[in-house]
């Protein structure tokens, strides 16, 4: 049978975990560090407090745990997973990928692994594509995961930035053996034009390190704000448009959303862009900041563990980064 004539299984997610580091920081610890206040910080972005990892606490270190919770929730063992995808901005090196880092801590010997890296996007790029191996049967398990050590990009001299960003883990793993919690429809996007509104300049082919990279503090993340904050908006809120459209809804027609935990605001626009009550909008960014890929899969687990999504509930995940990359999904729980 070849590709044309092969039917598209449904793709499922049986099991989710998260990690979350112990340190915590709040806005007051901020206080003492930076120029701002926690009235500044709470006002403009909703954010309280971060988690921070240890020092000897790698990104794969976070991923590895909530994959171990994931693959526990989901009753199944390391070794029958045979495709692992990890979403980072922040691998453990630039190679080998943060994925095979993974596979080694969790012993899931049978895999396949590689990284995406669509930044805040990067969780629901990595799902979509394991969803691509799932639904063709090219493999039938998958183990997906959104993890960032983000305190290790983050200029703490910037008050712009190092406010927002917090450093955790989540995994999911998604099966094409039921139609349980079923995905049933996805969106991408991406705008290469946009490239300078968000990026890390520093430690890639255009400049590679060098005292002077160092020294011009170029291998930190660097932002627009107000620029990504207005695309943000505007991306995620045509990616709901285009997802919902895909399978006959609108956003009325879903219980939960779960967004990409950039900012408050960002998500209250949203909500009040559709008219909807921000009460479906399932929102941990006060106690855990931006977790960049880690956001979505973080809060999907915290909701499905907490009860918050039940059976038969519609959630729609939604997400924006730098590139600029966006994303929408739809999933049958
Ligand atoms: N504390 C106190 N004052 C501050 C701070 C701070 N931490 N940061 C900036 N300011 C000051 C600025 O210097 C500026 O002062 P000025 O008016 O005297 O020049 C003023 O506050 C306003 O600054 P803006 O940057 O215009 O503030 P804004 O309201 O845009 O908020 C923020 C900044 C929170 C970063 C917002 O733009 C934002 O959330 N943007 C979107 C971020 C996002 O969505 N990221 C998603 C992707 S992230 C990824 O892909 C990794």
């Amino acid at each position: 049978m070849n590709v044309t004539e092969t039917t598209l299984q449904n793709v499922a997610i049986i099991g989710t975990g998260s990690y979350l580091p112990e340190k915590i920081l709040t806005n007051s610890d901020l206080e003492k560090m930076i120029d701002t206040s926690d009235e500044w910080i709470r006002s403009r972005t909703g954010i309280e407090q971060r988690h921070i990892a240890r020092d000897d606490e790698y990104t794969s270190d976070m991923a590895a745990v909530a994959a171990e919770r994931a693959i526990e929730s989901a009753g199944i063992s390391a070794e029958d997973i045979d495709i692992i995808i990890v979403g980072t901005l922040s691998p453990d090196m630039q190679f080998p990928n943060t994925a095979c880092f993974v596979q080694g801590k969790i012993g899931a010997k049978n895999a396949i692994c590689f990284d995406i890296e669509a930044a805040c996007s990067g969780f629901l790029f990595s799902l979509e594509t394991a969803k691509q191996f799932l639904a063709t049967g090219t493999y039938s398990t998958a183990l997906v995961i959104g993890a960032e050590k983000l305190s290790s990009v983050t200029d703490w001299e910037d008050r712009g930035t190092c406010i927002l960003f917090g450093d955790g883990a989540g995994a999911v793993i998604a099966t094409n053996k039921t139609d349980q919690n079923k995905i049933i429809a996805s969106h991408l996007g991406s705008d290469g034009k946009l490239t300078h509104l968000l990026n890390i300049p520093g430690g890639g082919s255009i400049n590679p390190a060098s005292l002077q990279t160092i020294e011009d503090r170029m291998h930190f993340m660097k932002m627009t704000g107000n620029e990504v904050f207005k695309h943000a908006v505007r991306c995620m809120c045509k990616a709901i448009k285009q997802v919902t459209a895909k399978c006959d809804m609108t956003i009325d027609d879903i219980d939960w959303v779960i967004p990409h935990q950039a900012n408050m605001r960002i998500i209250q626009a949203i909500a009040s862009r559709f008219d909807n009550s921000i009460d479906k909008f399932i929102i941990n960014l006060d106690q855990v900041g931006n977790m960049s890929a880690a956001s979505v899969p973080v809060a999907m687990d915290e909701a499905i563990k907490s009860g918050k999504i039940k059976k038969g509930d519609k959630i729609l995940s939604v997400v924006f980064g730098g590139g600029f990359t966006w994303g929408a999904m739809i999933i049958e729980w």
